[in-house]
């Protein structure tokens, strides 16, 4: 039998963690794991679980629940539609015939869509509304886009504890509920979450940043990763990596197949670091893509580089740019370099493909085959240019 883990009097974690898992969204790599956390608030009058679990996670909360709700439950809160945190509540709702659904508008929807929740089991809140457990009330602010429209977050008005779902969460699994106050070690997860999530929604974070000062909790609870006792630490990291000004550094991705385009990047990564500049490197073939996100947190240039493949970018190189585009960071200026044998339209594609951002393109540096001692001067004069605009 499960034994039961406290966050505060009568508030038990009856969440999972997910050791073994190394991939979300078939897409993001989760080399530490993750965690689908949930949470049972027990009122003088009322339980409420806030959030369940990864459905392959669900006979752990089974027991959990076995184990905290010897007396029911009344309500189920689903901040959030996506099946990490909703995949288990057609169980729950089986488990406990009585409970209500308690969420927004936006998210009913949704989960009558991709979970087909009947109709009946919704209590509806509105944004700023709150549920009386009796002696503890839940309030409830909708903090769309982080990262889906409907996400809302819960605030135990009493305890001053925020559960925040996927906001300022880290995929991490590990045995310690809590990161305690001043412990650093939660700085390179949850950025690495942030830029894999959050990153395309910094202006709407800075929205619901304010909504989260504005309650000052004592205590976040995310839904994935260890809770913060010391909110102030991933706050003050998020506000960081939201604004706009914070990019200094020098992204050099490429993907090289007969050593041209390496030989290339490799001289420009040396001229760069030469003149004093932030540089992180990533060879497309082996790199992290978790990584690759986390970089782009900081990056003020991006300089990709690609051999031509039948007219065009290398597969590689194309996904990069796709994704770039897509995760919308703070990048201002962009470069596209590379290799060719005889033609074709890289670059031209490239830039398309990033022609969803704000950013000034450089012109680019092609070399026809290896390069010769004129592209390394070229490759130098790019250098120059490119300290220019890190300083701007
Ligand atoms: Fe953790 Fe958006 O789900």
């Amino acid at each position: 039998m499960a034994c039961l883990r406290s966050i505060a009097p009568d508030i038990h974690y009856v969440g999972a963690v997910d050791w073994n898992r190394r991939l979300f969204d078939a897409l993001i790599p989760l080399p530490d794991g993750t965690s689908y956390n949930a949470y049972l608030v027990k009122g003088s009058e009322k339980t409420a679980l806030i959030d369940t679990v990864d459905p392959s996670m669900w006979h752990l909360m089974d027991q959990l629940l076995d184990k905290s709700c010897t007396a029911g439950l009344d309500y189920v809160v689903i901040q959030h539609c996506e099946q990490d945190h909703a995949g288990s509540l057609p169980l729950v709702l089986k488990k406990f015939p009585s409970a209500k659904v308690v969420c927004n508008k936006a998210c009913k929807d949704l989960l009558i869509a991709h979970l087909h929740i009947a109709e009946e089991r919704f209590e509806l809140i509105e944004d700023g509304g709150t549920l009386s457990l009796g002696n503890r009330t839940l309030l409830f602010k909708n903090t769309p886009w982080v990262h889906w429209p409907e996400t809302f977050v819960t605030f135990l008005r009493e305890d001053k504890i925020l559960f925040s779902c996927d906001f300022f969460g880290s995929h991490l699994a590990s045995s310690a509920l809590f990161f305690e106050a001043g412990d650093q070690s939660f700085y390179e997860p949850c950025k690495r979450y942030f830029a894999e999530i959050m990153l395309p929604f910094r202006k709407i974070i800075q929205k619901n940043m304010d909504i989260v000062r504005e309650l000052n909790p004592l205590m976040i609870a995310p839904s994935h990763g260890p809770i913060f006792k010391d909110p102030s630490m991933v706050m003050g990291a998020y506000a960081q990596w939201i604004d706009e000004d914070q990019a200094d550094e020098v992204m050099v991705a490429y993907v090289s197949m007969h050593d041209s385009t390496r030989l290339m990047a490799e001289e420009l990564v040396q001229k760069l670091m030469d003149r004093g500049l932030k540089v992180k490197v990533f060879d497309l073939v082996h790199a992290d893509l978790g990584k690759v996100a986390e970089a782009l947190v900081d990056a003020k240039v991006l300089l990709l580089g690609s051999p031509t493949v039948l007219a065009g970018a290398h597969p590689l190189a194309a996904q990069a740019a796709f994704l770039v585009n897509a995760l919308r960071p703070k990048i201002r200026y962009a470069g596209v370099f590379g290799s060719f044998g005889w033609g074709g339209k890289m670059v031209e594609q490239i830039a398309g493909m990033l022609s969803g951002l704000k950013l000034e393109l450089l012109s680019p540096v092609m070399v026809k085959g290896l390069p010769r001692r004129e592209d390394y001067q070229q490759l130098d004069a790019w250098a120059d240019q490119v300290v220019e605009k890190i300083k701007l």
